[in-house]
């Protein structure tokens, strides 16, 4: 008989996982960083919808023990190395009745976190097909901790967060939200992962699952007893997962760290992902883009032609169609000038006109708008060195897209285009089916894996969650599943502080789409009352703060020039300001108050700092240590000018330069919803 107790702990010994059997041979585990608990005896187990329950009566058959300790370099990301060192702890598990079914528990213990996963290997006693009923991963809690979440909503992550204890995950006030057909929160008393918390000890925790590969989304219900427990995303039939063996679960995650930004600066998920798969990675670009975009949603103009015709093009009068060639044209002169590579059009192929008309099938992928001249717009881009961004938005008719997508990605092929934003706003068809349910985390995969074939990059909005997979599959570039600046243009938005928590929970999953750079920010000529809920510095501190391989400059071209054409001298950040990077670090951050960020350009001695504030005005001292020994750069930096306020005064702004090197000390100060934006030129 084995040992029923094995420990493994992380390379610097400060993080452990101990495994255990109950007397019931139920298989747990406990986690213990330094002197303190932080996850108690949690149980592991399955019930599926014919075989009884795998979670009692399991013994132990073997134990095995790995190190690994190497570095791999991303296409793209936050830093050029990435460190892979854990040690790890495989269990493989037999039942002792007559079924003698096996499965074998995986952890793995890096110094900021660890993951686990159950393997089930080929076995004749699970049926070919295999439907799990429910996933019983439980994370029990030592403590009521604070903690930063969004509802366990199984088709958007789009909210904003909600600092509560854990006892005190409560979503029961979306309940009228829920009614859209394109919402479903079935328990109020869950989260969507990544969930951040803080310990009494101050000990960060984020939940989260690394590589998601045919599996559903996992969302985490809480129990009267402080315990997170996984609820599988379910297909419409009730089922969470149908597979067969052999298969692995996805990796479930436990980040662990002292500080918000350890947990920021983690690659826990990339490193249990699989290293990349595609050959030829050179038509994988990061890129700044502009769009035909923030004017459709501030209702400056509209996707669709004309007004919604019954079958019919006819001009019913009042058509504000964004997408016309003219207007392309405009942006590219823009993107010239400002010299931003990226160029996204919305509303140029038609089918907008038959949205909400409960037609199916009403996007083909392919077909303008008799105003839109695709191969002008395209040949027009290319002599003004502009990389035009295709959109498929598919209004969760995913089932359609899959038949249209060999097509669709051949046109884009074909005119030399590399990057395609895709959309799923609307409730899923097939009927029944979720967003971050097994059918779609397979859709999405499908998309990703046959963009990289026609060299096409993917920029996914009402995603999947991000769970590491860009290091496996760089052209998933960067994606929405947050609640981003759209809902400035038409929504009571999102408070001063949303942007000092994203770092700490969204943006741990992977980069984000979130289209800052809003300058002109209360739109008062398109809206009365909506307005962006901060400062014009704070816009650009976003740029930093945020991370992601494509940046929006969202606003119109227009916003961006002064009244004699020249550009917005706050602008220049966003021309400047890289979209990859050697080296990133979280300087300073309390969650839901503020962040400041310094990332150092890609193949550049150029750093960037980036720092935003909640509602409140705050000081914070940045000591410049992370610059380079010994050099003297010229910082230029863009702030809140003295009466700034996000909502009485948000574009009140001031620049100033500065000599500085790694002994320098600054003192920043920032206006109520505010921010700085630095740019460090090593001179
Ligand atoms: C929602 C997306 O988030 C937004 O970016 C897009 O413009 C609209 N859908 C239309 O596709
Ligand atoms: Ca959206």
């Amino acid at each position: 008989m084995m040992n029923k107790l094995s420990t493994v702990s992380s390379p610097d010994g400060n993080l452990s996982v101990t495994f255990s059997l109950s007397d019931s041979g139920n298989p747990q585990y406990t986690v213990q960083y330094g002197q303190e608990q932080v996850i108690d005896t949690s149980g592991l187990g399955f019930e599926f919808q014919k075989l009884p329950p795998l979670k009692e009566g399991l013994q132990i058959s073997s134990i095995e023990r790995r190190s690994v300790d190497e570095t791999w370099q991303p296409v793209w990301g936050e830093q050029k190395e990435v460190s892979n060192h854990y040690n790890e702890l495989l269990v493989s598990l037999k039942e002792t009745d007559d079924r003698e079914r096996v499965v074998k528990l995986r952890f793995r213990v890096f110094n900021d976190g660890i993951g686990f996963r159950y393997e089930f290997p080929a076995q004749k006693s699970m049926d070919d097909s295999l439907f799990i009923m429910n996933e019983q991963t439980e994370f029990a809690l030592t403590g009521d901790h604070t903690s930063w979440w969004i509802p366990a909503d199984y088709d958007s992550y789009e909210y904003n967060y909600k600092q509560t204890k854990v006892s005190d995950i409560d979503a029961s006030e979306f309940a009228g939200e829920n009614e859209r057909v394109d919402r479903q929160i079935d328990n109020f008393n869950a989260a969507n992962t990544p969930i951040t918390m803080k310990t009494e000890d101050g000990v960060y925790l984020s939940f989260h699952e690394a590589n998601l590969t045919d599996y559903a989304g996992m969302t985490l219900g809480v129990t009267e007893d402080l315990k997170l427990v996984s609820e599988l995303v379910p297909w419409a039939d009730g089922t969470k997962v149908k597979t067969k063996t052999p298969f692995s679960t996805p990796w479930r995650t436990i980040q662990v760290s002292k500080s918000p930004g350890a947990l920021a600066e983690s690659f826990l998920l990339q490193n249990l992902n699989e290293p990349n798969k595609l050959d030829d990675t050179s038509w994988i670009e990061p890129m700044k883009y502009t769009g035909i975009w923030w004017e459709m949603h501030i209702g400056k103009s509209n996707w669709r032609l004309k007004e919604a015709a019954e079958g019919s093009f006819e001009d019913q009068g009042g058509s504000k169609h964004g997408a016309t060639t003219e207007n392309a044209k405009r942006y590219i002169d823009f993107n010239n000038r400002a010299d931003i590579k990226g160029f996204l059009v919305e509303g140029w192929n038609t089918g907008w006109e038959y949205w909400g008309a409960d037609s199916v099938g009403f996007f083909d992928f392919t077909t303008p708008y008799p105003d839109f001249d695709l191969q002008e717009v395209v040949d027009y881009a290319k002599t003004n060195n502009v990389a035009l961004i295709g959109h498929h938005e598919t209004s969760g008719q995913a089932a359609h897209y899959e038949t249209r997508l060999d097509t669709a990605f051949q046109l884009y092929h074909d005119l030399g285009i590399h990057h395609v934003k895709t959309g799923y706003a609307g409730g899923i068809i097939p009927k029944g089916e979720y967003h971050h349910g097994q059918w779609m985390v397979r859709h999405y995969r499908k998309v990703v894996e046959k963009a990289a074939e026609y060299q096409i990059g993917i920029n996914a909005h009402e995603p999947i969650k991000g769970t590491g997979l860009r290091r496996t599959y760089p052209n998933m570039m960067t994606r929405e599943g947050v609640r981003g600046m759209e809902y400035n243009a038409w929504s009571e938005g999102m408070p001063p502080g949303h942007t000092t928590i994203l770092p700490f929970t969204r943006v741990l999953s992977g980069p984000i789409d979130y289209t800052p750079g809003i300058f002109d920010i209360s739109f008062d000529e398109y809206s009365d009352g909506e307005q962006v809920k901060s400062t014009l510095a704070n816009q650009l501190a976003l740029y930093v703060v945020l991370y992601s391989p494509m940046q929006m400059a969202a606003d119109l071209p227009e916003n961006y020039l002064t009244d004699d054409g020249d550009f917005h001298p706050m602008f220049q950040f966003i021309r400047d300001v890289a979209v990859d990077w050697d080296a990133s670090h979280v300087l300073d951050a309390k969650i839901g108050d503020y962040v400041v960020t310094a990332r150092k350009e890609k193949g550049n001695s150029t750093w960037f700092l980036g720092a935003v504030t909640d509602e409140n005005e705050r000081t914070v001292e940045v000591p410049l240590d992370f610059l380079d020994d010994g050099k003297t750069y010229n910082a230029t930096i863009y702030k809140d000018g003295e009466n700034a306020h996000w909502e009485e005064n948000p574009t009140d702004y001031e620049i100033n330069t500065q000599e500085v090197d790694s002994d320098t000390v600054l003192e920043l100060w920032m206006a109520p919803g505010g921010g700085t934006a630095i740019s460090f030129e090593a001179m």
